[in-house]
């Protein structure tokens, strides 16, 4: 049984969140290990379940997998038994295994939680069919079942902007005959490109040749930047709750997952960061940010895929603005860990904000004052961390149903709070 948290009104934040490791890239550099014999060293691993149930299936490939504190080392090389891989509450494992996956000997069923269960799975199985692949989806759904064949390469235009779909078509085409190209409607995060030396040519198309990206010559071993997606917590709390400043070390600020950062700053939020290092092949930062007053935003169709995992923050966020923010293109947000637009505007509407929403788009009226309300997450991470930062500055105590749903992608989000909060969060069981 989960527990609740209880939230009051909080009076101000000031200090430096602990921030787990990137989830995207360390799902991504773990599972390339299982292409490569060489030991692949990844410092600053995200300690999420999510990231726990990537290592736990290349346990069952074969990898030895040594986890100490936040270093985790693969070694060994995968013999790919075959057998049944539980990716958890995990969309990214289980797209970026089927990839991987399709060009080995072997049969697998891949299986996940209730919540993965009822995730489409035919935007992966049918760019992996045309390539030679044998995937069955269950009625478009999990369990699916991956009996490995020999693959060629395939041209394919993604209808879909999703990172995880293009990983597992690059994933598989490492493994493929020939060439393949492939090209998404807009830009999603690009770190399976980044790992691999690959980048898009002309008209978007990225191309992946598997006779020049050799995986042995590449090195897999890194120290993982902070995660932007959990630093959005900390940061919408700090814009909100008065006399805030915080200071979040060593973040990940690759452009596809700083647009939040940058749309926050356009609308006059006190957001800076500076001085961008690459480690890794990767840009990172600190960033510092301190309680201010913002604008509305407009988020378009274009800019949602960048804005993806931010959105129910950002919707929180709206709700305070001065002015009236609209957000569209959000269709996928309906098919994440839980219908997300449906669990924000119910939310939102609980704490006394006025929002409308399509099957695609929110209309938020900012400059409310929220009160304190009982919050359904679903189960949800991403919608428990941003109604804990609606909380803060509500009228009332709040209660987070759910509440340890949060170790999907950040466990120590609650003790962080209580670190900065003193006396603020109570967790009941
Ligand atoms: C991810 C891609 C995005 C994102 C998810 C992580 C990834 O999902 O929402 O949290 O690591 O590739 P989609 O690929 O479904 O858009």
């Amino acid at each position: 049984m989960s527990r609740a948290v209880i939230i009051p009104p909080c009076r101000s934040l000031c200090g430096s969140p602990r921030l787990p490791g990137d989830k995207s890239i360390s799902h991504r550099r773990a599972l390339l290990s299982l292409c490569v014999a060489d030991d692949v060293v990844l410092e600053n691993f995200a300690d999420g379940e999510d990231c726990a149930a990537t290592l736990e299936c290349i346990a069952r490939l074969g990898k030895r997998v040594l986890r100490e504190e936040n270093r985790v080392t693969l070694s060994g090389v995968a013999g790919f038994s075959s057998g049944e891989l539980d990716c958890e509450n995990s969309g990214t494992t289980a797209r970026l295994l089927a990839g991987i996956l399709a060009a080995r000997d072997g049969h697998w069923t891949l299986t996940g939680d209730a919540s993965l269960s009822q995730r489409p799975m035919e935007r992966v199985a049918v760019p992996l069919r045309s390539m030679g692949a044998d995937v069955a989806t269950t009625d478009g759904h999990f369990p699916l079942t991956i009996t490995g064949r020999p693959l060629h390469g395939i041209e394919y235009e993604s209808p879909v902007a999703s990172a995880q779909v293009k990983s597992a078509v690059l994933l598989a085409a490492l493994a493929a005959e020939g060439v393949t190209r492939y090209r998404e409607p807009l830009r999603s995060r690009d770190h399976t490109e980044r790992i691999l030396n690959l980048a898009p040519g002309s008209h978007g198309w990225i191309s992946l040749d598997p006779k020049r990206t050799r995986l042995n010559g590449l090195t897999l071993s890194a120290s993982i930047p902070g995660d932007p997606s959990a630093a959005a917590f900390w940061i919408a709390a700090a814009l909100l709750v008065p006399g805030s400043r915080l200071t979040l070390r060593n973040v990940l600020v690759n452009p596809v997952r700083a647009a939040y950062l940058r749309l926050l700053r356009e609308a006059g939020a006190r957001i800076e960061w500076s001085g961008e290092e690459i480690h890794d092949g990767e840009p990172v930062s600190d960033v510092r940010v301190e309680h201010s007053a913002f604008r509305a935003f407009q988020i378009a169709e274009n800019d949602a895929p960048a804005l993806l995992d931010e959105l129910p923050v950002l919707a929180v966020l709206a709700a305070f603005a001065e002015g009236v923010s609209n957000f569209y293109g959000l269709g996928e947000l309906r098919v994440k860990e839980t219908d997300r637009l449906a669990l924000i505007t119910r939310g939102l509407a609980r704490m006394g904000a006025r929002t409308a929403a399509t099957n695609d788009s929110l209309t938020i009226r900012g400059g409310n004052v929220l009160h304190g309300a009982e919050i359904e997450t679903g189960g949800d991470h991403r919608i428990a961390m941003a109604f804990a930062v609606a909380a803060l500055t509500a009228n009332g105590n709040s209660v987070i149903e759910n509440a340890d749903c949060v170790g999907v992608s950040d466990p120590e989000f609650w003790n962080e709070g209580g670190r900065l909060l003193p006396d603020s969060v109570t967790l009941e069981s």
